[in-house]
Parts: structure tokens; sequence; C-alpha cells
């Protein structure tokens, strides 16, 4: 038997302790839950991205009577980035979610479907993204998404 482990190193800032680049895009995620549709779970999720030439794209949770449908606020941010600048790398990604009226204290981490979709955009671009999850208790940031999903799936993973 061999055993090994993977660790990810996660740190947590308070909102002054962010660059003003970090802090812009986090204020930026934080609006874009505003614009969420979502009647169903009444659950506003605002992801915003900082792409390499330092344009900022977000996106919300757009849901759907038939529920399965809807998209989460980090996809529809990364798919339309890719969409509209498919050269450039997306550095970072800030997600913050607002519901009864409040952000929450602790940050949302993405759900595992998101984080296969930011694991691509950065095997990509060969490029890590920065990960800031927005909570009033503080912003948990990880330096790539590998630190959320350490045992990946990639489209190498098939040609072994
Ligand atoms: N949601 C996101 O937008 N991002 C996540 O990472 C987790 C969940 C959305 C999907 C759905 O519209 C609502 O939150 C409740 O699950």
């Amino acid at each position: 038997m061999e055993k090994y482990e993977i660790k990810s190193e996660v740190c947590v800032y308070q909102e002054n302790e962010l660059s003003p680049e970090e802090r812009e895009l986090v204020e930026a995620a934080k609006q874009a839950t505003q614009q969420s549709y979502s009647p169903y779970s009444d659950f506003k999720v605002g992801a915003a991205l900082r792409l390499t030439d330092g344009s900022i794209v977000t996106g919300s949770n757009q849901e759907n009577a038939s529920y399965p449908l809807g998209l989460c606020a980090e996809r529809t941010a990364l798919f339309h980035a890719q969409h509209a600048h498919p050269d450039l790398p997306v550095k970072a990604i800030a997600i913050a979610a607002f519901a009864n009226g409040h952000f929450y204290p602790d940050a949302i981490p993405p759900c595992g479907a998101c984080r296969q979709v930011m694991l691509e955009v950065e095997d990509r671009y060969d490029h890590p993204m920065r990960v800031l999850l927005y909570g009033t208790n503080g912003i948990h940031v990880v330096r790539s998404i590998k630190d959320l999903l350490p045992f990946q799936f990639v489209g190498e993973s098939m040609k072994k």
C-alpha cells in the first residue's frame, strides 16, 4: 500500500488586506449578484473574472423553471469570457453570494461542476487562476483551482 497526501493552501484575508486590483474584482463579484436570475433558490451568486489584459468579465447564476437547466455564476462568466476573449487567460476569479438581504459571512465554495470548468480554463491557457471566495468574515484565497480540485481529470488524463 502506498499512501500520499495532497495539500492545499488557503489564505484568509480581510478586505483591507487585498490589493486594490483584487478589491475591485471582489466588488465586481458582489455587484454581479444583483444581476442573478434566481427566482427558485433566491440565492444570488456573482462571479468576476480578471483577464490578463486587465479587463473584468462578470456573470451571475441564471435559473430556469426546469431546474437542471440553470447555470452557475462561475460558468456563466467563464463561458462568456472564453467566447468574447478566446485568446486571454483568466488570472483570477472572485465569487460572492447574496441571500436573505445580505452577503454571506462564510465564503461560498464553487460547486464541483464549476471547479471542473475552471480547471479546463487553467489547463487551456496553462495559466493558474487565483480564486477569491468572498464572505463578510473574510476572503478565502487559493492560488489555483487545483487547490480546490486536487485530483484532476483533464484532457491529458485520457492519453496515458
Ligand atoms: N450556484 C452558483 O451560481 N455557483 C455555485 O458554485 C453554487 C451554486 C447557484 C446555482 C443555483 O442557481 C443556486 O446557486 C442554488 O444552488
